[in-house]
């Protein structure tokens, strides 16, 4: 089947290229021609592990266009896959959806086959049927689930492991009000052999922001039973190791530390909050799961306070920058409220990543960048922010470490050592 993909981050390419490992012939629609170019060569717009191979392996199948109106008229079925970021009061900004869904408008004008439209990118539920639909049938003058079909197909792809993600998804959510699309969309899927599970376009979008906000709330709860079992001396890990172990539970997002960051958990369940709060249901939970995030991280500044009391003009040294490992994405990393506070406490912050430096830098041109991880340890403290594999290969012996993440070479050899729920 010919597919446009509108989008060249991290969903649409990912979501592209392993369509396109499935035989289907995939057209990349942006505006940035240069991510295109990279696309069309092959390579990955974005770092993501394995994405450059299967792009390379299935490069006769690919191709990329910036006109997206001739992409729809060429393509039988289109994902929407724009960015859908946060506005100040938390709830998303739909100014890439709603444009997207002109263009798709006017690209359906003038075509006469069936034509679905799938919207991937993570929005409030209601925005399909509220925005997406109604600009489309203004724009074309054609009637959804009648003369083109439309479909909600979240996605659950976690940076870092995404295409093993895509390829082996614990399941595959679509929402249609359509049988034709709800058929095409199984026959996109199956091959996967995952289970589908077919829902209303709304509550598929609630699937999305409930399976987020969810994930996000158990690892505010980790941290918050965490911080009590240090009071208590109990081992935090061996308690949710415990915990997970009973089904209805399960192990996973189980591990405590100064909580989550990435471009999904805090924009997700803040959009969550807001969308509740303007239909006047008030997500108390969610907003504590936010205030335990926030707190948490900080946490390291009050253990680096009772080992250091002034930290102005001392040399303090920050391990990890991306907001977990495996990704040089910093987006609402951790790194950042410690890094702000040890700013402005005075301190000389030096910073090491293995990959996420560059991106950093970007942010904070000031601060001083370390080029190994060991360059680091000669700080009066080093914080661990992001638990990188190669951290547990360092030798931490006469370092002070204060821990965000349990790195367990750090916490044998540190000369003097706290973790943060340990
Ligand atoms: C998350 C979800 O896991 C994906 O299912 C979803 O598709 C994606 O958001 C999205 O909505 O696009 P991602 O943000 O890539 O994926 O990364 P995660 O592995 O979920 O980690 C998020 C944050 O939680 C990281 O900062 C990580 O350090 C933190 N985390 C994770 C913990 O603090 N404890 C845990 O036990 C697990």
């Amino acid at each position: 089947m010919k597919i446009s993909v509108i989008g060249t981050g991290y969903v649409g390419s990912v979501t592209g290229a392993g369509l396109a490992d499935l035989g289907h012939h995939i057209i990349f629609v942006g505006r940035d021609q240069k991510k295109l170019d990279l696309i069309q060569s092959g390579k990955s717009p974005i770092f993501e592990k394995g994405l450059d191979e299967l792009l390379a392996k299935n490069r006769d199948r690919i191709s990329t266009s910036t006109d997206m109106v001739s992409a729809i008229r060429e393509s039988e079925l289109c994902f929407i896959c724009v960015g859908t970021p946060s506005n100040a009061d938390g709830s998303i900004d739909l100014q890439q959806v709603r444009d997207v869904s002109v263009s798709i408008g006017k690209g359906l004008d003038s075509d006469d086959q069936y034509h679905t439209i799938v919207v991937k990118s993570t929005v409030f539920p209601g925005t399909t049927e509220g925005l997406v639909i109604p600009v489309i049938e203004r724009e074309s003058g054609k009637t959804a689930g009648i003369d083109w079909g439309i479909a909600s197909n979240p996605e659950f792809l976690k940076e870092g492991c995404a295409i093993e993600d895509f390829f082996q998804a614990d399941r595959v959510i679509i929402g249609t009000n359509d049988q034709k699309s709800r058929h095409i969309m199984e026959s996109i899927y199956e091959p996967l052999k995952v289970p589908i599970y077919t829902t209303s376009i709304r509550t598929a979008e609630m699937i999305k922001y409930a399976s987020n906000a969810f994930l996000a709330t158990k690892i505010s709860y980790a941290n918050e039973i965490g911080n009590l079992c240090k009071r208590l001396d109990i081992d935090t890990r061996d308690v949710f190791t415990g915990v997970g172990m009973d089904h209805r539970i399960g192990p996973d997002f189980f591990r405590s530390g100064i909580g989550f960051g990435g471009s999904c958990f805090p924009k997700d369940v803040r959009a969550l909050i807001a969308g509740a709060r303007s239909v006047g249901i008030d997500l108390s939970i969610l907003a504590s799961v936010l205030k335990v995030n926030e707190s948490q991280p900080l946490r390291m500044l009050s253990f680096l306070h009772a080992k250091i009391p002034a930290l102005h003009g001392k040399t303090i040294g920050v391990l990890g920058l991306a907001f977990k490992p495996d990704t040089d994405d910093i987006r609402e990393s951790r790194a950042i409220p410690v890094i702000d506070s040890l700013i402005r406490e005075g301190a000389e912050v030096v910073a090491y990543d293995p990959m996420a430096m560059d991106n950093f830098r970007g942010l904070y041109p000031n601060i001083r960048y370390a080029k190994t991880a060991e360059e680091v340890l000669s700080s009066d403290a080093v914080l661990i922010i992001t638990e990188w594999p190669e951290f547990e290969n360092i030798d931490y012996t006469g370092t002070v470490v204060i821990d965000g993440r349990r790195v367990d070479a750090a916490e044998r050899s540190a000369g003097w050592y706290q973790g943060v729920c340990w």
